[in-house]
């Protein structure tokens, strides 16, 4: 019977990868792990080779081989293949509701917490921050609901993400109306600026939030964070890379910070017993208690 990891191994088409695929497919690995610093060895076979298919299609490469020798020699390619492997899908608020538990049930535990222990930082971090969307939202969120903390602590929201492209229209900072379309309108006109058919996000939340290049498979560059949101990220690594970048998110959260996932993402191998659930369908985490 064929294993679950040798399903995954087989190209778009279903059938399994001849010798000379599976090499060039290793070669491939190896240029964008030189290139973008994605180590896609341990990501998901499946989902890597849909999207090598589509890049070697759009390229004109007549097969693996081809397609590898272009990314070798072309720089361009190699950028848009590095592109293609992590892919950028995001918008203000995705999933509402998980927004609505982080405004009822997390800021405010929070912000409680920190009363409490006389804490004078507030750290969040979108982790796979992709265009900007998710870390102007928490700003927003905070901004709605939470503005006498803001008056009280010293705010940081960190944005990260490995596509510096991402990055770059992250701090542009200017959207299509369709990614804004779970804004309430009175908070798009307070936030934001229309032009034309865009909207720019204005200095309120800019000031909050702060971009910058990382892997998530490296050490994480700060820390005491109390919330960090790292969804739809996950998806596509195989389980110990998954449970590796938990452990890189645990060590960079405060004591008890929170963690929250996306819709279709859990807890891997070690790290269950290092988080608690919070709110099971929202995917929200706390770090236990040691
Ligand atoms: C689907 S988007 C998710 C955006 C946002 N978190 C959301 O849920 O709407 C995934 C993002 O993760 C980023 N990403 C993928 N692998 C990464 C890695 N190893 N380190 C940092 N970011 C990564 C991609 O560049 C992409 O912008």
């Amino acid at each position: 019977m064929q294993t679950e990891r040798q399903a995954e191994r087989r190209p778009p088409d279903g059938r399994s990868l001849t010798g000379a695929e599976a090499q060039a497919y290793r070669g491939l690995r190896d240029v964008v792990l030189a290139a973008g610093g994605i180590d896609i060895g341990r990501y998901k076979d499946r989902c890597l080779l849909r999207r090598i298919a589509v890049r070697q299609r759009a390229s004109g490469a007549a097969d693996l081989r081809t397609y590898l020798k272009l990314v070798k020699r072309d720089p361009l390619e190699r950028a848009q293949l590095v592109k293609a492997l992590t892919v950028h899908v995001s918008q203000f608020f995705r999933n509402p509701s998980t927004f609505h538990a982080l405004q009822h049930e997390v800021l405010p535990a929070i912000l409680a917490e920190k009363d409490r222990t006389g804490g004078r930082a507030l750290r969040l971090w979108s982790a796979g921050c992709a265009c900007g969307e998710e870390a102007y939202s928490l700003a927003l969120l905070l901004c709605e609901t939470a503005q006498d903390a803001l008056e009280r602590y010293s705010t940081t929201i960190y944005g990260t993400d490995i596509e510096p492209e991402c990055l770059h229209a992250a701090r542009e900072g200017r959207y299509p109306a369709s990614s804004l379309k779970s804004v309430p309108a009175s908070w798009r006109q307070r936030y934001f600026t229309a032009a034309g058919v865009q909207y720019t996000v204005g200095p309120e939340l800019r000031r909050l939030v702060h971009f910058k290049r990382h892997n998530i498979l490296d050490p994480v560059p700060f820390g005491r964070i109390d919330l960090a949101v790292c969804r739809n990220v996950l998806i596509y690594m195989s389980d110990s890379l998954q449970e590796q970048v938990l452990l890189g998110i645990h060590a960079a959260l405060s004591a008890r910070g929170y963690l929250v996932l996306g819709k279709v993402e859990g807890l891997a191998g070690a790290t269950r017993n290092v988080f608690e659930p919070v709110n099971v369908p929202e995917r929200v985490y706390r770090k236990r208690e040691r």
